[in-house]
């Protein structure tokens, strides 16, 4: 037995949570669009991959300006995924599978069209403060604050004659939660979802909830995000909420929180922080950023490995980690970080093999597992996404109408977009990739022929069967709970790490190496003298790879190989925490 604590442990530590953006997953009405029918149809799927809960992105009421982060009614299913009758029969097909439910939780904004606004907009009675409100001129902006969508921060209200703040599109926004009643009304609303039986909130960009009073202007240099980023009060509110609604510790509570440190994240996740389980930092998906997204590099590995491992260590003693390289709002992993090419399903089984082997819970997001990649748009009629096509339109503005416009942002859109992450499930090879049976929203990603859920399922050496392994190497404590330390953390193709576990009473020190070749080339991994390579056996490879490690290790290009001591518990099957729901 493993030394672990029943203290120690939580489910959403031990889980594999696999993402849904329903609008891309599978279309059931023929209408082009995703929707929760294509989910329930598509629950078996999940299930066999392994994994223990599902996120599901926003399928509330909502205009869409924001695919669904632009909420118009928190307790209402849009018509476009169907109804709550729908949502029940979805929570019900998980839960008989012990899977859990995770809800999308958007509530630093709402959309223009939700009752709230529309009554704030009118000042009518108590809802005149739900929002931020700056009386002024039309022509003189509040302050110098910028939407993350590009363009000023404050929108002029014509029917209120005030400007009011949206960090994101001008149709979401900000919620004023300095007001009391805007807080209540939020927990009640998610004591509403409790109710109806979730197993967590994924919390979209929770850390910014609390604006600097009196809105200064940003730095030098700056677009006023040190004013609303872990703002003044973020961690009263966080806090309340947790204490309000979340005092369960069953239930999963993931805040999305773009900017945060390791410092900060200890205060949203420790032992003495407000109470949240776990972040979605973003510090591994932005340092490749220039000036902003659509302006990366390569990424570097050595820089890569440092994060990853700052934030391994960083939160080992108290907190949690999340583990994801991709999402809806980040490109394809195995275009960013792997190579998509002729080394696609290695390096897309080497990436999953990182995010299954640290420290943290990971997150699949759908298409991963089949190694999805990026997509190819052509013309700028084909993009989707308010964001990228607010970046085109800007781009193309500065060109001054000069016809290949589009041409000189093609190459930056199609690694940084996200309708990269947003093309639609990759099913068959059948037209739209199996998605729907009408003209889809979003074009399918044109290797869908080659690149599909049915192809891999009858193919064992598919991607797909090499992450159900993944999935059912989380059974192992080490994997969870195990210390990690980085390995030649300056090898510039190499990601090499040890994970350790001590045992019990009676049982000896558990450990892991993991080596990931980052490379097309071949390259030999020398394990440090101070790593014992004796006892270690191979759990799981994307190549023959020998059965135990030597002291050099020679790897193809894009291999990973993981090695672990022998699992006590498959002679001593007696796991203290109950998994099952
Ligand atoms: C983060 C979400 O993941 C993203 O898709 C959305 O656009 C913004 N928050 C605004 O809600």
């Amino acid at each position: 037995m493993s030394g672990v604590t029943d203290d120690e442990r939580a489910w959403w530590k031990e889980a594999v949570v696999y993402q849904v953006y329903p609008k891309s997953f599978a279309d059931s009405d023929g209408d082009g669009v995703g929707d929760l029918g294509g989910v329930i149809d598509r629950v078996d799927y999940i299930d066999e991959l392994g994994v223990d809960a599902v996120w599901l992105n926003p399928v509330y009421e909502s205009p869409q300006a924001d695919n669904g982060y632009d909420i118009a009614d928190y307790r209402a299913i849009d018509d476009a995924y169907g109804d709550m009758e729908d949502w029940e029969r979805l929570r019900d097909e998980l839960h008989e599978r012990d899977v859990r439910l995770i809800m999308d939780l958007v509530v630093n904004h709402t959309s223009d069209e939700h009752e709230w606004f529309r009554k704030s907009r009118r000042e009518d009675g108590e809802y005149a403060d739900y929002y931020h409100w700056v009386e002024g001129e039309p022509d003189e902006l509040p302050n110098d604050w910028e939407s993350v969508f590009g363009g000023s921060a404050w929108s002029w209200d014509d029917e209120r004659e005030a400007w009011y703040l949206h960090l994101f599109d001008e149709k979401q926004p900000d919620l004023n939660w300095a007001n009391p009643d805007v807080r209540e009304a939020v927990y009640d609303m998610m004591e509403w979802w409790l109710g109806k039986g979730i197993d967590g909130f994924r919390m979209d960009v929770i850390n910014m909830i609390s604006k600097a009073e009196d809105y200064p202007d940003g730095g030098p240099d700056s677009d006023g995000a040190e004013h609303f980023m872990n703002g003044p009060r973020v961690h009263e509110y966080v806090g309340e909420m947790v204490e309000e609604v979340l005092d369960d510790e069953s239930v999963l509570a993931v805040g999305e929180t773009p900017g945060v440190s390791v410092d900060d994240a200890r205060e949203y996740v420790s032992e003495d922080g407000d109470g949240l389980s776990m972040l979605f930092q973003f510090e591994h998906v932005t340092f490749d950023h220039g000036e902003h997204k659509f302006d990366a590099d390569d990424p570097d590995l050595v820089e890569f490995k440092e994060i990853l491992a700052k934030w391994q260590e960083g939160l080992a003693d108290d907190g949690w980690n999340s583990l994801y390289l991709n999402n809806h709002d980040q490109p394809r992993m195995v275009s960013r970080f792997g190579s998509d090419g002729e080394y696609r399903r290695k390096s897309a089984k080497l990436l999953g093999t990182l995010t299954h082997t640290l420290g943290g819970t990971p997150f699949v997001y759908q298409g991963e597992e089949i190694g999805m990649t990026n997509a190819p748009f052509e013309t700028r009629e084909a993009l989707r996404d308010v964001e990228v096509r607010n970046y085109v339109a800007s781009a193309v503005d500065d060109a001054e109408g000069h016809a290949d416009a589009y041409e000189d942002v093609r190459e930056a859109v199609e690694a940084m977009s996200r309708d990269n992450a947003r093309t639609p499930m990759q099913w068959t090879d059948e037209a739209h990739a199996g998605f729907t049976d009408g003209d889809p929203w979003i074009d399918a990603n044109p290797n869908y022929a080659e690149v599909n859920v049915s192809r891999a399922r009858d193919d064992p050496d598919s991607v797909l069967h090499y992450y159900r392994d993944l999935v059912a190497l989380r059974e192992r404590d080490l994997l969870v709970y195990g210390d990690f330390e980085l390995l030649a953390p300056d090898d510039p193709d190499l990601f090499a790490y040890t994970r350790t576990l001590a045992g019990g009473d009676d049982e000896s020190t558990e450990r892991a190496l993991v080596v990931l070749n980052f490379d097309d080339e071949p390259t030999t991994f020398e394990v440090p003298a101070d790593v014992t390579v004796d006892g270690l056996e191979l759990a799981l490879a994307n190549d023959d790879a020998p059965a135990v490690p030597g002291r050099a290790l020679d790897l193809g290009p894009w291999e990973a190989r993981v090695y672990l001591t022998p699992d006590p518990e498959a002679q001593a099957p007696d796991s203290a925490i109950d998994t099952e729901r």
